[in-house]
């Protein structure tokens, strides 16, 4: 099989169209039984439910080709539950987790010229997401709804790939207590617009949001779980239920356990420790560990010791670790790798 001709090693986080989706539609209480698609298009009411009331969720994955010449899927089981979890949340018909994933497995198998070749920084991004798709006028679910999943070849999130970001601490909120924060809700990104286009024009990568109720606790970005290094050497992640469970950060806390040796641990982190951490990174499947160097405090600068060059010797321990695993260099845990035939 041959790969598409493209410039791999320099590919930013984009929308590339594809050749291949997967399509399913769910009308009078059942879903169909899907299937591969050429059409990127979607035709829909001008009043369908995700339109007027933001009805839609979706999933973020990566498809990678191994060192050994196999196509992979990282943790999708994990993404298929996910999506459950957000699924009941917006009063959605979950769309069931076997079907998920052999939806994946189809769209990366028709797909498969456009999964990046092994060692060339590139991943194959997938979106699965779903949506109220019929009329809806008063404020209710919708009846019908169509889940679909397209995949998109990418580079690193961030320009500039693994420089160090500098961020600010946002006055605005991305998630109220008993609200959304813990789900993939496309809502929760459309009322982050605002926050992201503001921190870019002050100069700023990303914001770092704090818990609503006291802004006392950091949270997450708009995009990806923080991960922190103290001074002594341990890993730290803000646990909070109104963050999105993210599967990298899961997945890194047991890498630092098991493989690295370090102690990791899930707590509170309050914006009043920041001074003392040795180092910060962002940590999403689009982000993989994106480096921090500096967060500004309003107008404060609080600079990681990991400086504003490199990433920080434990992050980048941990980078090496799970991409290692991803791209089949380091063996994984059982149950990690989905191997596409
Ligand atoms: N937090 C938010 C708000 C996200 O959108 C994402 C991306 O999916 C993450 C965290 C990282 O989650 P995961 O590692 O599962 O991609
Ligand atoms: C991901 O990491 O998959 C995300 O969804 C983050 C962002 C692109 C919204």
């Amino acid at each position: 099989m041959e790969k598409k001709n493209i410039d791999w090693a320099n590919l930013g986080f984009g929308y590339m169209k594809t050749d291949y989706r997967y399509v399913s539609n769910y009308t009078d209480g059942k879903w169909d039984d899907g299937a591969i698609t050429t059409d990127d298009m979607i035709t829909m009411s001008e009043c369908a439910c995700v339109l007027q009331y933001a009805q839609t969720i979706f999933e973020g994955m990566k498809a990678y080709t191994t060192q050994d010449g196999k196509t992979v899927v990282f943790r999708p089981d994990l993404n298929a539950s996910r999506l459950v979890d957000s699924a009941k949340r917006l009063e959605m018909p979950p769309f069931p987790e076997e079907r998920f994933l052999d939806a994946i497995d189809q769209l990366v198998r028709a797909n498969k010229e456009w999964v990046p070749p092994f060692g060339s920084g590139a991943s194959l991004y997938i979106r699965p997401y779903m949506f109220g798709i019929n009329p809806v006028i008063g404020v209710k679910p919708a009846t019908d709804y169509q889940f679909r999943a397209f995949a998109t070849p990418v580079g690193p999130y961030f320009k500039g790939g693994v420089k160090p970001l500098t961020i600010k601490i946002s006055d605005f909120d991305r998630a109220a207590p008993n609200g959304t924060g813990h789900i993939k809700a496309g809502l929760n990104y459309a009322m982050s617009l605002h926050a992201i286009v503001t921190a870019h024009a002050e100069g700023y990568d990303e914001n770092m949001y704090l818990d609503s109720a006291t802004r006392t606790k950091v949270e997450e970005t708009g995009g990806a779980n923080f991960l922190f290094v103290t001074k002594d050497g341990k890993i730290v992640t803000p646990k909070s239920n109104t963050i999105l469970p993210s599967i990298t950060r899961r997945s890194l806390i047991q890498v630092a356990k098991d493989y690295l040796g370090i102690e990791a641990e899930e707590r509170e982190v309050y914006v009043d420790e920041l001074k003392d951490m040795a180092e910060c990174g962002l940590c999403g499947t689009a982000a993989v560990i994106s480096p921090v160097g500096k967060i500004v405090d309003h107008g404060k600068e609080i600079c990681l010791p990991s400086g504003m060059n490199a990433m920080g010797p434990i992050t980048q321990k941990l980078y090496d670790t799970l991409t290692g695993i991803q791209m089949g260099r380091i063996e994984a845990p059982k149950g990690w790798i989905r191997v596409i035939e």
